[in-house]
């Protein structure tokens, strides 16, 4: 018999109400999804706001959140805020974060494959760091540069190389980026990410600054970061560059039994191994899920119940891969609970799936729930503030989730619902 979901995945400034319902910062879960209706990604503001802290307490303003965990223009406002710089990995973003009042300096723009259009973008904005993944990038921006594209101060562009280190990182593939068979970045034990350095060294364009690695992401293992720390010291040192990021990818816990280092564990293994390394250059980091992930709960309506005699119990709810596609994708386990009985057992052994028009729409594949769930009730998924929101689609042209900040008992609306007509934007077939 399964007890009741684990407190620590909830957001951290969760409380039980006084009829036993969860409340988040104060907010009561069953009020949030009346007045929102659901879905509905709830986050702890307070939480999102500490895990920056606790980022650049370590890195000061080398702690970059990586936005493609969760952006809109709240989120990206309250790093800025809290004194995190940006990472940007499209035009998309970018976009997003200038339209926030990001200063562009604090930007730094990322991508495999960056397009002209892109990169013009980031170097008439004056992003703070444009980083390299490709010769064809270095290439681009030289062609801009002589076309007349400049950055707005007109010194040459700020750039890092991104290299892969040949760490292999304990995570799934499709999410493991570090080591040598990799579409990201320069190789490193073949020589290339040296050459890179020396012709990005020679270029006029650019300034090179420094350089960039990222081993993957929802890593537990602090030692794979303090590996990749050494071996890229070791690469990078001879150069005598200023800068040595390590991108982000520190894991969170989504389900029962799973630990993950924090923040500030993470960072004292990061610079504890920067230091043993001997390395001097300043140490940059670039978190997403860690600062994003566990503040959020989703919150969801039961709508069927099917017990099927012998094999299992599917609770449907009004939402599904379009805005958690984890668990189809990765295989990603989640916890759910009652928003109305947080602390209730869960004895109910049930498969948690969406709306969607497949059998693979599944967002609780192995969960448990109380006897006694009831159509109409309020299912909450923990740790789903990171790679949901961002990573959702209109699939079966369902509409996407506001999201809603909790702060001291108050609720903003900071992502509203999507509207059908929202669908025919740009369809200009009617
Ligand atoms: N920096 C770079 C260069 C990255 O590519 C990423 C993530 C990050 C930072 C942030 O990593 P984080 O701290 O969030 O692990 N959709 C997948 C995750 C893909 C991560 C891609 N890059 C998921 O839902 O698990």
């Amino acid at each position: 018999m399964a007890g009741p979901v684990p407190w620590h995945l909830l957001p951290e400034n969760s409380s039980v109400g006084s009829k036993g319902q969860l409340m988040i910062a104060g907010c009561d879960t069953l009020e949030l999804a009346a007045e929102f209706g659901t879905p509905v990604f709830a986050y702890d503001e307070e939480h999102l706001r500490a895990r920056c802290r606790e980022a650049v307490a370590a890195f000061g303003s080398h702690a970059t959140y990586a936005t493609k965990a969760f952006l809109c223009g709240a989120m990206a406002k309250l790093a800025h805020e809290e004194g995190m710089s940006l990472d940007v990995a499209t035009g998309g973003e970018l976009h997003l974060a200038l339209a926030a009042g990001v200063p562009a300096d604090r930007l730094v723009m990322h991508g495999n494959n960056k397009s002209v259009a892109e990169l013009a973008m980031a170097l008439e904005a004056g992003v703070g760091r444009i980083v390299v993944d490709a010769f064809e990038e270095l290439d681009r921006i030289e062609q801009l540069v002589a076309g007349g594209t400049t950055n707005p101060n007109e010194a040459p562009q700020k750039v890092l190389l991104r290299v892969t280190p040949g760490v292999e990182a304990h995570t799934h593939e499709f999410i493991s980026t570090g080591q040598d068979d990799s579409k990201f970045g320069f190789t490193v034990s073949t020589g290339v990410a040296a050459a890179a350095v020396e012709r990005a060294k020679a270029s006029e364009s650019v300034e090179l600054v420094g350089i960039h690695a990222h081993i993957g992401s929802q890593v537990f293992r602090a030692e794979s970061f303090a590996e990749a720390v050494s071996v890229l010291g070791a690469f990078a040192q001879p150069f005598g560059l200023p800068e040595l990021v390590i991108g982000g990818g520190l894991g969170v816990a989504y389900v029962e039994g799973e630990e993950a280092p924090t923040i500030s564990q993470w960072s004292k293994i990061v610079l504890d191994g920067a230091a043993a390394a001997g390395i001097t250059a300043s140490i940059g980091v670039e978190p997403g899920r860690s600062i994003a992930a566990a503040a959020a709960v989703t919150l969801y309506t039961v709508g069927v119940r099917k017990d099927l005699a012998g094999i299992r119990t599917y609770v449907a709810v009004d939402g599904g891969m379009s805005d958690n596609p984890r668990p189809v994708l990765y295989g990603s386990g989640y916890e759910s609970c009652l928003a109305r009985a947080v602390e209730a057992p869960r004895p109910l052994p049930a498969r948690v799936v969406g709306k969607h028009c497949e059998s693979g729409d599944l967002l609780v594949r192995d969960g448990h729930l109380p006897d006694d769930l009831a159509l109409d009730d309020i299912l909450a998924t923990p740790v789903t503030g990171a790679y949901g929101h961002s990573m959702g689609s209109n699939y079966n042209k369902v509409l996407r989730p506001p999201v809603v900040f909790c702060r001291d008992g108050d609720a903003r609306l900071v992502v509203r619902r999507e509207t059908y007509d929202d669908l025919l934007l740009t369809d200009l077939g009617f």
